[in-house]
């Protein structure tokens, strides 16, 4: 049996999560779930964001299916960074894997591209770079003030999310005519310490995986090609804060991020799985949230935790109800969240007479 925690957090994270333990549930696995309540509401009453020996117990799971959390009651954000970021780097989950997978050529903004050219995967690592929290204020609130962010690169670090990015180059790329692409991105044009470390450490890698076509691209020259060029990339690494910003493009060109679905991975660990959207607490109560991204996640978990060909049958589900117009308004479609999910769990059956 495998074993999830479910932590839905604050605003639209809850609803979304909701939908995709009812698809969870229309699927009859051997699974278990409970319920982690971290998230604003607790924060405010306890003044606590993650209780102790939280992490301890969630590394006990299989892996952890998250909704988001942020909250306009907590202005600068501390809960959500101490969740997020505290999972990430607590459980250190060095691999955020991104799908860049376009459903339907009506979703995406870019003039006569369809799912053959937007189909991608990101790998950004998720432990290190401009993320550490390595700084501080000097002379804080006063005309002398210093703000620094270190940006933090260690070998090891570099070469275990490059690591990962080759193999799933050389294992998961599947293409028309073979082709195998992996493309690192950096500036190490500017940066030339911290990226000249992640270029070393890409070429030596390189010799091990002839079977690989390697590239590097300046991460300002790889945005552009994002939007020009999409059909160039099949997988993108990057460091964290590059990583970041490249996925909100992704989703931009992909459907948006209402459909863009993320995995924080340490192989042979609990991994955590979250839509990439936030809390979104404009739209909180209202039914416009779109589901899709968190039944996408689950998909992702789903394929980690052994049960691939459920994940498959959940893609293929969600592709056919995004391909009908059985989606949200803000892909173009008329249905409630809970709508959306009915469409996914009915054809969870089509897929299975296909299959
Ligand atoms: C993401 C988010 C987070 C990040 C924020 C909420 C800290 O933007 O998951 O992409 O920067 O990683
Ligand atoms: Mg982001």
């Amino acid at each position: 049996m495998k074993r999830i925690a479910v932590m839905p957090g604050d605003g639209i994270g809850v609803e979304v999560t909701r939908e995709a333990l009812r698809v969870l549930e229309a699927l009859k696995l051997d699974v278990a779930t409970q319920h982690y309540d971290w998230g604003a509401d607790r924060y405010l009453k306890t003044g606590v964001a993650v209780p102790a020996g939280g992490l301890e117990e969630l590394a006990r799971f299989d892996a952890i299916l998250f909704g988001a959390v942020g909250d306009p009651r907590i202005a600068g954000g501390e809960h959500a960074r101490e969740i997020l970021l505290g999972m990430r780097f607590g459980l250190d989950l060095y691999i955020n894997l991104r799908p860049v997978h376009l459903i339907d050529e009506r979703l995406t903004p870019l003039k006569g591209r369809g799912p053959a050219q937007i189909d991608f995967t990101v790998f950004r690592e998720n432990t290190e770079g401009l993320y550490v929290g390595m700084g501080g204020n000097f002379k804080r609130g006063t005309t002398d003030e210093i703000a620094i962010n270190e940006d933090f690169n260690s070998r090891k670090g570099v070469d275990r999310i490059l690591r990962a990015a080759f193999e799933h180059t050389r294992h998961k790329v599947r293409r028309p005519d073979g082709r195998k692409r992996l493309c690192m991105t950096d500036k190490a044009n500017a940066l030339e310490y911290a990226h000249g470390l992640w270029r070393r450490a890409f070429a030596a890698m390189q010799k091990d995986y002839p079977d690989v076509e390697a590239q590097v691209l300046y991460v300002d020259v790889c945005a552009m090609e994002m939007v020009r060029a999409p059909e160039r990339f099949d997988v993108i690494v990057t460091s964290n804060m590059f990583g970041d910003i490249l996925t909100d493009l992704g989703a931009a060109i992909a459907g948006g991020l209402g459909l863009a679905a993320s995995a924080n991975i340490h192989p042979g660990q609990v991994s955590l799985f979250e839509p990439v959207h936030g809390s979104a607490p404009d739209i909180v109560g209202k039914g416009l949230a779109n589901p899709l991204g968190s039944i996408l996640t689950l998909a992702l978990l789903l394929d980690h935790v052994g049960e691939p060909a459920a994940a498959a049958r959940v893609e293929r589900a969600v592709k056919g109800a995004v391909l009908a117009g059985q989606v949200t308004r803000d892909l173009g479609g008329s249905l409630a969240t809970s709508a959306c999910t009915d469409a996914v769990i009915a054809r969870l059956a089509d897929g299975d007479a296909a299959a």
